[in-house]
C-alpha cells in the first residue's frame, strides 16, 4: 500500500505581541498569575487588517518550500480553523493566495484537535491513492472571538498559523492514530451562534444573529485533558506498535503548561522530550501543533527519524493522537 509522510513543515504568527504584564491593564490580572498557572508569558495578536488567510498563506507557502514542491503541484488543501475569515470557509482563499490551482480545498473544524483530526484525514486521501501531495493548515484567530473583559479566558489565547505537507511515500512514517469525539461534554468549552428569533411573516420566524465569545469551564476542561490525553496517546502508541520509551518527542496541543506537564508525567514522559512553546504563543488552537513543530524542526530539535507522539484536545469536546516519525 501507499504510505505517508511529512515532507515540509512552516509557520506563521501576527507581529504585535501582548505580555502579561500589558493585559493586566486590559484585565485585573498579573503575570505571577499568568505565568504560574498556564506557562504563558506572551501571545501574538492580529492587527484588525490581518486575516486568517493571509497568516495560513504564510505558514503554507514555507511548508511547501521545505518540502521542495511548487504550489500547483498541491492536490488537496485541508485548512483546519474554527476562526475562518468566511464561515463559507477559507481554504478555497488560502488556495488561491498560495496559487495551488490544482488543489481541491475545503475547511476542517475540530477545534484544537483540527490539525491531529487533518493529519488523519490528509493520510486517508493518500493511502486510498486518491490524492498524492496534500497541505494540512492548522490556523486560528481566537482574538477576534476572545471576550476581552473575562480574566478567566482572555489570558489565555493567541493568534498564529502552522502548516505541513504530507505526502504519498514508499515507507509509512504516520504509525498510528486514535480519534475521539463526546458531544455530550459539548457545554464545557464554546464559541457558539447565538441568535434572536425574527417574524419575517405572520407565521414565519427565523433566527439572526451572531456569535457569543469563547465560553470555557477552565476546571472541567483541565479534568478532561488530563485524564483522556494520556489514555488516547497510549491507544496510538499501542497501534502503532511503538514503546513510551521510544517516543522522542511529546507535542501536545499548546493549551496550558500544567497540563503539559501532568500528561508526560502521567506517561512517565521526561520533561526533556516535552515541546512547549506556550510561553511565547499561548494557546494558538488549531495552529499550536504545526506552529510548535515547526520551531522545533527549524531549531534543529526534531531530527529526521524522531519519533513523534503529538495529541490534540479541545472543543466538541475532540482528542485525538497521531504518532508519526519526522
Ligand atoms: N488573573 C487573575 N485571577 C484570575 C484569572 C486571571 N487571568 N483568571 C481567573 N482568576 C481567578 C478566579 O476568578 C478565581 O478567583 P476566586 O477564587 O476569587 O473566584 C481564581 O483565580 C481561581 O480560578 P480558577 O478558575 O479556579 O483557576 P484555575 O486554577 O482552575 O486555573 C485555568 C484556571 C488556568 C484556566 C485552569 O483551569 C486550566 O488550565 N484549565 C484548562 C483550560 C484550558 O487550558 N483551556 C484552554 C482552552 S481549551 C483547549 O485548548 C483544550
Amino acid at each position: 500500500g501507499v504510505g505517508v509522510a511529512i515532507t515540509g513543515c512552516g509557520s506563521a504568527a501576527p507581529n504585535p505581541t501582548v505580555t502579561n504584564d500589558q493585559l493586566s491593564q486590559v484585565v485585573e490580572t498579573s503575570d505571577e498569575w499568568i505565568a504560574s498557572r498556564t506557562g504563558i508569558r506572551q501571545r501574538h495578536l492580529s492587527e484588525p487588517s490581518g486575516t486568517l488567510v493571509d497568516l495560513a498563506s504564510q505558514a503554507a507557502k514555507s511548508a511547501i518550500d521545505m518540502a521542495g514542491l511548487e504550489p500547483d503541484q498541491i492536490d488537496l488543501i485541508l485548512l483546519a480553523t474554527s476562526t475562518p475569515d468566511d464561515l463559507f470557509g477559507s481554504a478555497c482563499q488560502v488556495q488561491a493566495a498560495i496559487g495551488a490551482s490544482q488543489a481541491v480545498a475545503f475547511d476542517l473544524t475540530a477545534a484544537c484537535s483540527g490539525f491531529v483530526f487533518g493529519l488523519v484525514t490528509a493520510a486517508q486521501y493518500i493511502r486510498t491513492g486518491a490524492y498524492r501531495n496534500v497541505l494540512l493548515i492548522g490556523a486560528d484567530v481566537l482574538s477576534r472571538w476572545v471576550d476581552w473583559s473575562d480574566r478567566r479566558t482572555c489570558v489565555l489565547f493567541g493568534d498564529g498559523a502552522g502548516a505541513v505537507v504530507i505526502q504519498a511515500n514508499q515507507s509509512d512514517r504516520l504509525l498510528g492514530f486514535e480519534l475521539r469525539s463526546d458531544g455530550t461534554q459539548n457545554r464545557c468549552l464554546n464559541l457558539a451562534y447565538s441568535g434572536e428569533s425574527k417574524q419575517l411573516s405572520e407565521d414565519c420566524e427565523i433566527g439572526q444573529g451572531n456569535f457569543q465569545p469563547i465560553t470555557m469551564n477552565g476546571q472541567e476542561v483541565y479534568r478532561f485533558a488530563v485524564k483522556r490525553v494520556p489514555e488516547v496517546i497510549e491507544k496510538a502508541l499501542f497501534r502503532a506498535n511503538v514503546k513510551t520509551d521510544s517516543v522522542d518527542w511529546l507535542l501536545l496541543h499548546q493549551a496550558n503548561q500544567r497540563i503539559l506537564d501532568a500528561v508526560a508525567n502521567r506517561l512517565k514522559i521526561p520533561s526533556e522530550k516535552v515541546i512547549s512553546n506556550l510561553a511565547k504563543y499561548g494557546n494558538t488552537s488549531a495552529a499550536s501543533i504545526p506552529l510548535a513543530l515547526d520551531e522545533a524542526v527549524r531549531d534543529g530539535l526534531v531530527k529526521p527519524g524522531d519519533t513523534i507522539a503529538a495529541s490534540g484536545f479541545g472543543a466538541g469536546l475532540t482528542w485525538g493522537a497521531a504518532i508519526f516519525q519526522w
